[in-house]
């Protein structure tokens, strides 16, 4: 490959990449609420009773890594798999994603956890797997993602 090629290709890679994050940001198919519409309202006055702490968030981490799995398909970086053009809206979410951060409360993502997502492969966890609070304490390594 001569240099001028390489030099083509890295700049079509690095368009695709930086495009690619714009449409991801905004995804329909991401934003889209996972809760069923006659139970959003409910489930958006639910708050997280356990306000952020260095030791909560500690305890998410371990609960995310170990008891609650969900780095088996979230990943340690929180990226899940989320991010394949035309699969983003049902693989499992990538937590760094700030546009969906910004979309979802914490009740919907409880509700989430509680019932599990109908139609993909996030299953509910709570009771079985993790107890209320655990849950509310792994959404706090979730919201971490994102910055917040
Ligand atoms: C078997 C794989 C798998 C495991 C394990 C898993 N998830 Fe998921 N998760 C998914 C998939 C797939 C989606 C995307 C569902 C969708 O698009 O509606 C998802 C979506 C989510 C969402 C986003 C829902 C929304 O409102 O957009 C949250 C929050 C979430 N998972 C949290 C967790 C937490 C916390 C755990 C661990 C307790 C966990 N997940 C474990 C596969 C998994």
């Amino acid at each position: 490959m001569s240099l001028t090629s390489k030099r083509g290709a890295t700049c079509v890679l690095a368009v695709f990449l930086l495009g690619g994050s714009v449409v991801w940001g905004a995804d329909p198919a991401v934003l889209k609420p996972r809760v069923p519409l006659d139970r959003i309202e409910e489930a958006k006055t639910w708050r997280n009773p356990f306000p952020v702490t260095p030791e909560r968030l500690e305890r998410g981490k371990k609960l995310f890594h170990g008891k609650g799995f969900c780095v088996t398909c979230h990943g340690r970086d929180g990226k899940g798999f989320g991010n394949i053009p035309g699969l983003r809206g049902k693989l499992p979410r990538d937590f760094t994603d700030k546009a969906w951060q910004a979309k979802r409360t914490d009740g919907e993502l409880f509700w989430i956890l509680k019932n599990g997502s109908p139609g993909t492969d996030m299953a509910s966890f709570i009771p079985l797997v993790l107890t209320e609070e655990e849950a509310w304490h792994v959404l706090l390594y979730v919201r971490a993602f994102g910055g917040t």
